[in-house]
C-alpha cells in the first residue's frame, strides 16, 4: 500500500531504533536457558565464556549494540526483511522478492548458523561466537511482526500515541506492549524478564501453550536454513494484517494504542516471545549436535 503524502510527512524516523527493545530479546534468550539440552548448554556456556544460567540472557542485545558503529554497520540490514506485501489485504513474505543485496534477517540467520557449524573448520572461536551471538538475537527478531514488514520501514515511519506517549509504531512493538505486559520495566530488566521467561516456560510445559507448542518446531530443519526461517518469518509477518494493521497503515496514524489496540496485541506479543524462545533452544540444540558429529568425525 502506498502511503499518502500527509502521513509521510508526518513520520519520524528515530535514529537508534533496537529490535525487540532489549526486554524482549532478553526474555527470549531466557526461555531458550530452559529448553535447551544439558549438552547445548555445555556447549554455549563454554562458547560464550559465561557459566551462569545468564549465559544467552547476557548477550541477547549484542547485536543491537554494534549495529551502529562503524565496524558494525554493514549488519543493520540482518535485523529485518522488509515484506513488500500489502497489509491488511494480503500477508506474505518471499525471499526473492524481500530479501535485498546486501542481505535480511533470514539470509543473516543462514550465514551465522553456518559459520558456527564452520564444517571446514576455517573460522577462529571468536568467529563462532560472534555467530552464536548474531543467531539468537536473530531468531528474536523475526519474530517480532514488524521486522518482518516493509511498509514505513517496518511502522518506523509511523507516529501513534501509546498511554498518552508519542512513539513509533514500531518501538511499540518492540518494547511498549512487552513492557506494559509486566507492569513496567526498570533499567536493569534481567529480573522482569526472567519472571516473563518463567510464566512462558510453565505456559508451554503444563498451560496454555502446552498443545500449540508440540507443532512450534515442525519444519525446523539445519540443512535448509531459509525454509525453516521462511516459516517462522511467514507466520510472524502474517500478524501485520491481523493485529498490526487491521484497518490498514494509514488508519493507525496518530491513534492511542494503549487501550483496545494493545488487549489484542498483547497475547500476540506473548505467543511470539514463547515460540521465539522455545525455537531458539531447538536451533541450538541441531547446532550443538551438529558440531559434536563433526568433532567425532574428525578423530
Ligand atoms: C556472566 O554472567 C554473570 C551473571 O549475569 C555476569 O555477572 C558476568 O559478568 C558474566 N561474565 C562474563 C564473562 O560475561
Ligand atoms: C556472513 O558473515 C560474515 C561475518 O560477519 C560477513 O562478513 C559476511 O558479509 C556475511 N555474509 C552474508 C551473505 O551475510
Amino acid at each position: 500500500m502506498k502511503l499518502s503524502t500527509s502521513i509521510i510527512a508526518g513520520a519520524v524516523v528515530l535514529p537508534g531504533v533496537s529490535a525487540w527493545g532489549g526486554f524482549g530479546h532478553i526474555t527470549v534468550a531466557y526461555v531458550a536457558s530452559s529448553f535447551v539440552k544439558d549438552n547445548t548448554a555445555t556447549y554455549f556456556q563454554t562458547l560464550l565464556r559465561n557459566q551462569s544460567t545468564n549465559y544467552l540472557a547476557n548477550v541477547a542485545t549484542w547485536a543491537d549494540s554494534i549495529r551502529y558503529t562503524k565496524w558494525g554497520h554493514f549488519t543493520g540490514p540482518f535485523h529485518f526483511i522488509d515484506a513488500k506485501d500489502n497489509p491488511p489485504t494480503s500477508c506474505d513474505v518471499d525471499m526473492e522478492r524481500d530479501c535485498k543485496a546486501e542481505g535480511c534477517v533470514i539470509s543473516a540467520l543462514q550465514n551465522y548458523t553456518s559459520r558456527l557449524i564452520d564444517a571446514d573448520g576455517k573460522l577462529t572461536p571468536e568467529d563462532h561466537e560472534q555467530a552464536a551471538k548474531f543467531v539468537l538475537h536473530f531468531i528474536g527478531d523475526m519474530h517480532q511482526p514488524l521486522h518482518a514488514e516493509d511498509v514505513q520501514k517496518g511502522g518506523n515511519g509511523i507516529r501513534v500515541k501509546f498511554d498518552g506517549r508519542f512513539f513509533n509504531l514500531h518501538h511499540v512493538w518492540d518494547t511498549s506492549i512487552a513492557e506494559k505486559m509486566v507492569g513496567g520495566v526498570h533499567r536493569q530488566p534481567f529480573d522482569e524478564a526472567q519472571k516473563l521467561a518463567d510464566q512462558l516456560v510453565s505456559d508451554i510445559r503444563t498451560g496454555k501453550f502446552a498443545d500449540e507448542s508440540k507443532a512450534w518446531t515442525d519444519g525446523v530443519d539445519l540443512d535448509k536454513v531459509v525454509d525453516t526461517a521462511l516459516i517462522w518469518a511467514r507466520e510472524s509477518n502474517a500478524y501485520v494484517c491481523t493485529h498490526v494493521f487491521p484497518e490498514g497503515p494509514a488508519a493507525i496514524v496518530g491513534q492511542e494504542l494503549g487501550g483496545s489496540y494493545y488487549e489484542k496485541a498483547a497475547p500476540v506479543i506473548e505467543v511470539q516471545l514463547a515460540r521465539a524462545g522455545y525455537r531458539l533452544a531447538a536451533w541450538l540444540d541441531l547446532i550443538a549436535a551438529k558440531i559434536s558429529t563433526n568433532k567425532i568425525a574428525e578423530l
